[in-house]
């Protein structure tokens, strides 16, 4: 059997490598027969007729362009009709290559799933898995062969308005996260069902200064190699095909012109043998930063630094021909970056049928899959995440979940009978979609579930910015003739996502006053709280006694918002970013150093590391997250106390269901090096399992500490382990550590 099975895998690694030879014999072969001007053809990527994603450059010829072959891909244009068309005219050009379609399919396709932070709260890596699968089958069936995901960028700043387009925080997480979206756009390139990915923005882009949008990065070597690298090299490892480089400079260098970056970090030390997109413009713009003289000099330092495709700012399709030709560029860096973007067309198939994702059928089906909206709201409930649930006065138990049976509900809020709100930002904007007809409101979502047995009753309130109160009179009035009041608050989805930066992440308007307002009718309150990122909240979060943070939960929203409350679903969601107290403690982050003076109690007094008129601690930690149900940890057991770095610990523990429902739970293991040759931060996330327990079962789980999870960058950059001790903390979130131990690392 083994023997069956070690050769079958030998001939599959012999089939692999015969196909892999035949392409790059395919691509050598083709690249002969190109012309200058073809090949940097193949090096521009312009924006097509669906909404454009940045400011466009103008370039009148397009059509005219595709047909001589000066083209290479499209972005935002979608639909099998016009990928057709626009490969039709690319099927008129003199060596015929195909066009690559790339779009921004960041959640979801037309079946639009949690924006990707919220997902991230899941925690469930199949789950995550699964959505990108979706979309890329949506995606596929639709003519794109290519999304511009996943975003792996580390964000630890939620004035950022792309903090909604990530996993988050946490490297760890993040590094995950980004391996199990890749495996589920990519699965296996050159199905028909997959597209590629492009992991973004390479890098360090979550870390601009400020939370400003575009704005620079200045971090340490060791910084970015520890946390801002990991995601990038775990989306690589599960075999992503493309990357894009980012706005930001890093340490003075814009990232796509940064060689050390994209060269020597990428395509050698991480051998990268996929191509690397600039962002939107993002070469051009190098003239902006003050980089590069003019675009000329931006198209010289990009290429040169490996950035392959021109995303939009004409300085390839312009320059690089002068540049060659005035010996700047050598030829041989053009028809690297050519053929790694060949490459990828003829592994997608697109040499053998050019129309292959362009099947009308295929996406008729695709886009009416009961199942995708099936998983969209498994998905969607997984990602809620209970912030808050205790026993009002005058109730002996809590409000959450609600009875079906509840007789009368007032449902309030500016985001109650929203549709298109849902999607969050970047929702693919599909010509023609009835947002109404495709995405479930909650109120509708509520209806749904209660049909006739309770009386729904509805008033907006506010809106979600602004300062007039006139709705508070109406909002009051139905409250009080309700049993239990259902709030729907938050951001407007286009308020977080690209260029979408705030200074105050505040509940926006006059909201916080409309659930004052709500909350002294002396009603139990359940509070929504619908944003794409960490908002503050903080007289909600300390007066009401429900809340659910709902983020954007795409298509299915309504509906699973309802499983969450009448407890068809038990929320498991646990917070993938700090949530903090006020916008003056940001940034933000559990896994930071410990400084010289710590203050102890979390409160300031003279001469500590704290603010004098704020706490240091979040309003809501890292990992956290409640569940209707209880879970008790016991009987933690070490493998060892002492170990080689050759060595293994097997860490277990028993958790058990203590409450009445079945739940899950999100067991976190957590690190902190004691001593080192650089400071270590004061606890870290290094492994967690998420697990479903009935009422009343117990689990005995097992985790594995190994030399990967106790290395770090020395002040050398290199990855080493030290001797020394560490505590191992068991956990239900950051804070909320359950079980302790310690553990030494001996030479
Ligand atoms: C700019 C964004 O930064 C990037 O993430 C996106 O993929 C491109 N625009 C294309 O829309």
């Amino acid at each position: 059997m083994k023997k069956i099975g070690t050769i079958t895998l030998l001939l599959t690694c012999f089939i692999a490598l015969s196909q892999q030879k035949t392409i790059d014999e395919k691509v050598n072969a083709l690249l002969k027969q190109m012309t200058l001007e073809e090949k940097i053809g193949q090096l521009n990527q312009y924006t097509g007729n669906n909404q454009a994603t940045g400011p466009i450059t103008i370039n009148p010829n397009k059509e005219t362009e595709i047909k001589k072959g000066l083209i290479g891909s499209m972005l935002n244009v979608i639909g099998t009709k016009y990928t057709r068309q626009y490969q039709e005219l690319a099927m008129q050009s003199r060596l015929k290559i195909p066009l690559l379609f790339g779009q921004d399919v960041v959640h979801g396709y037309k079946t639009t799933f949690p924006i990707p932070l919220a997902e991230a709260a899941s925690w469930d890596l199949a789950a995550m898995e699964l959505s990108a699968r979706i979309a890329a089958v949506e995606a596929s069936a639709s003519g794109i062969h290519w999304t511009f995901a996943p975003m792996v960028d580390i964000a630890r700043d939620p004035r950022w308005g792309r903090v909604m387009e990530g996993a988050g925080e946490d490297t760890y997480l993040g590094s995950k996260i980004a391996y199990a979206r890749v495996k589920g756009f990519q699965e296996k390139l050159g199905n028909v069902n997959s597209v590629m990915a492009c992991v973004k923005h390479f890098a360090a882009y979550g870390a601009a200064i400020g939370g400003r949008d575009y704005n620079s990065v200045d971090m340490s070597e060791r910084m970015l190699w520890e946390t801002y690298l990991p995601p990038f090299k775990s989306a690589l490892d599960a075999g992503a095909a493309t990357f894009m480089n980012s706005f930001n400079d890093l340490n003075g260098i814009p990232a796509t012109g940064n060689k050390y970056l994209q060269r020597d970090i990428l395509k050698e030390k991480w051998n990268f043998q996929g191509f690397v997109v600039s962002d939107w413009g993002s070469i051009g713009e190098m003239v902006n930063h003050g980089y590069s003289k003019d675009t000329k000099e931006a198209a010289l330092q990009a290429i040169t630094a490996g950035s392959d495709m021109d995303m939009e700012s004409n300085a390839y399709r312009y320059h690089l021909a002068e540049l060659v030709q005035e010996n700047k560029v050598p030829i041989t860096l053009i028809d690297d970056a050519v053929k790694r973007i060949l490459r990828k067309k003829f592994e997608l198939g697109l040499f053998d049928n050019p129309y292959k994702y362009s099947n009308l059928e295929r996406e008729q089906a695709a886009m009416n899959n009961p199942e995708h909206r099936k998983a969209a709201r498994i998905i969607a409930a997984k990602s809620i995440v209970l912030l808050k649930n205790v026993i009002p006065s005058a109730r002996e138990k809590n409000i959450l979940p609600l009875s079906k049976d509840t007789k009368t509900i007032a449902f309030i809020g500016p985001l109650v009978k929203e549709h298109k709100q849902n999607m969050g930002f970047w929702a693919v904007e599909l010509p023609e979609l009835d947002y109404n007809t495709q995405v479930v409101s909650q109120w509708e979502g509520v209806k749904n579930k209660v049909g006739s047995s309770s009386k729904l009753l509805y008033a907006k309130g506010c809106e979600i910015d602004g300062d007039n109160k006139d709705g508070f009179a109406e909002a009051v009035a139905i409250a009080n003739q309700a049993d239990i009041v259902i709030l729907s608050i938050g951001e407007r989805a286009d308020m977080s996502g690209e260029a979408k930066s705030r200074s105050n992440i505040h509940l926006p308007g006059v909201q916080e006053e409309l659930v004052k307002a709500i909350q002294a009718t002396g009603k139990p309150v359940v509070v929504l709280i619908n944003a794409g990122r960490p908002l503050v909240f903080n007289w909600t979060a300390d007066n009401v006694p429900a809340i659910l943070y709902t983020w954007w939960l795409g298509s299915e929203a309504g509906n699973a918002i309802a499983d969450v409350l009448f407890g068809d679903y038990n929320p498991s969601g646990k917070l993938p970013m700090t949530f903090p107290r006020a916008e003056g403690q940001i940034p933000i982050y559990y896994n930071h150093f410990n400084t010289g003076r710590p203050a102890p109690n979390d409160t300031a007094f003279n001469y500590v590391s704290a603010y004098t008129d704020l706490n240091n601690s979040p309003k809501f930690p890292f990992g956290y997250g409640l569940s209707y149900t209880t879970f008790e940890y016991s009987d933690l057991k070490l493998s060892k106390n002492k170990i080689k770095s050759t060595e293994k610990i097997t860490v277990s523990l028993h958790v058990k269901n203590s409450g009445n429902v079945a739940g899950e739970e999100v067991v976190q293991l957590y690190l902190r090096d004691k001593v080192g040759s650089v400071v270590r931060p004061i606890i870290e996330l290094k492994d967690f399992q998420k697990i479903q327990l009935n009422a009343g079962e117990t689990k005995v789980l097992e985790f594995i500490i190994d030399k990967e999870k106790l290395s770090f960058y020395n002040a050398a950059l290199q990855w080493i382990t030290e001797p020394g001790d560490f505590d191992l903390m068991i956990g239900s979130s950051s804070t909320d550590i359950r079980l302790k131990n310690t553990f030494e690392l001996v030479k």
